[in-house]
């Protein structure tokens, strides 16, 4: 069944902008940032805490974190790969934090240079200083549908360390198709074999639309009750150790599929188009959302 409301975790600030080339001033994220909260989204990922030379782009993001004029109720939340990330994001107030472990071997050694096991190591020290601050801590899950340098990924490997992340303190695990490879019925399936044991709040859908499937993906996510969606305004984004992946499934898009389904979510699609519009001019490119260009014309 649909669930009747979905939270959407916007992380175009984070995912989206984060393989820029260009340095964006740091002034433009915060306005990103303002702007989206303008429209309605209460959960931002607004920057990540990792090791400067791996992410340029990410750098400033103490700077994004105490630029922003926040607003109550909302979330600012930080990715963060370890310790000294965590203290990096907890000493500018960022609300949450999200650790990300990978579904593949190869995929955690290119992206944070260490074995699945190493990072649960690694993510226990983090999880323990955030509990003792009160911190939430987000999981993400990469590759679980596939990985671009091993390929084919097993389910019931995302399954254990999903089950893994939620022992060790996560609330919610958000399973990333970092390459936007999955189809419908792999994620149908991954997610049946994830819901034997995990609830069905827990599970939140990252789903990248490299292939064009993220929306078919998120529909089929939302059909089994999933009811936290991330996604990035304007389709913004790819990651820097997957190769050609593009960005995230555009939110206006999401928004317009939860409009058609009746599922509540508190975002104003006027307004969030014109975020889009505005952040993809001064990137100097044109929005990756279908419904972005179908409503601009
Ligand atoms: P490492 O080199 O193995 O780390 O990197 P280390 O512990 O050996 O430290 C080496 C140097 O890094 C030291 O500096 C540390 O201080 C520094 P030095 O002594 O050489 O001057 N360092 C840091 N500096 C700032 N902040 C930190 C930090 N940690 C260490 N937090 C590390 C390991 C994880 C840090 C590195 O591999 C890294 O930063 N990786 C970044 C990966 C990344 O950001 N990837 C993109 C985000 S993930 C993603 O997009 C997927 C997702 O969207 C879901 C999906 O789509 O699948 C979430
Ligand atoms: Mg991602």
């Amino acid at each position: 069944p649909f669930p009747p409301k979905v939270r959407i975790v916007e992380v175009g600030p984070r995912d989206g902008l984060q393989n820029e080339k260009i340095a964006i001033p740091t002034g433009i994220k915060i306005q990103l940032i303002e702007n989206l909260v303008d429209a309605g989204l209460t959960y931002i990922e607004a920057g990540s805490f990792v090791n400067p030379k791996w992410v340029p782009q990410m750098a400033d993001s103490g700077e994004v974190f105490t630029g922003i004029s926040r607003k109550p109720d909302v979330t600012y939340a930080a990715l963060t790969p370890n310790l000294q990330g965590y203290e990096r994001a907890i000493a500018v107030n960022a609300n949450e934090v999200a650790i990300f472990a990978a579904a593949s071997e190869a995929f955690s050694q290119k992206n944070i240079n260490c074995s699945i096991s190493e990072s649960i190591q690694r993510f226990q020290t983090l999880i323990d200083a955030a509990k003792s601050q009160h911190i939430p801590v987000r999981g993400y899950i990469s590759c679980v549908a596939g990985c671009p340098y091993s390929g084919a990924v097993d389910v019931h490997t995302v399954a254990s360390i999903a089950k893994e992340l939620l022992a060790m303190g996560c609330y919610e695990i958000s399973l990333g198709d970092t390459i936007g490879v999955g189809t419908a019925g792999q994620i149908k399936n991954l997610i049946e074999t994830l819901a034997r044991d995990i609830p069905i709040e827990k599970i939140a859908a990252h789903m990248h639309d490299t292939y064009g499937q993220a929306l078919a993906n998120i529909y089929a996510a939302l059909e089994m009750g999933v009811s936290v969606i991330d996604s990035s305004v304007a389709g913004l984004g790819g990651c820097p150790y997957a190769a050609g992946a593009t960005g995230n499934v555009a939110t206006e898009d999401v928004v317009y599929l939860l409009n058609g389904l009746g599922i509540e979510h508190g975002v104003n699609l006027e307004k969030l188009i014109h975020v889009g519009n505005t952040i993809s001019i001064a990137l100097n490119k044109s929005s990756n959302s279908r419904v972005a260009k179908a409503m601009s014309k």
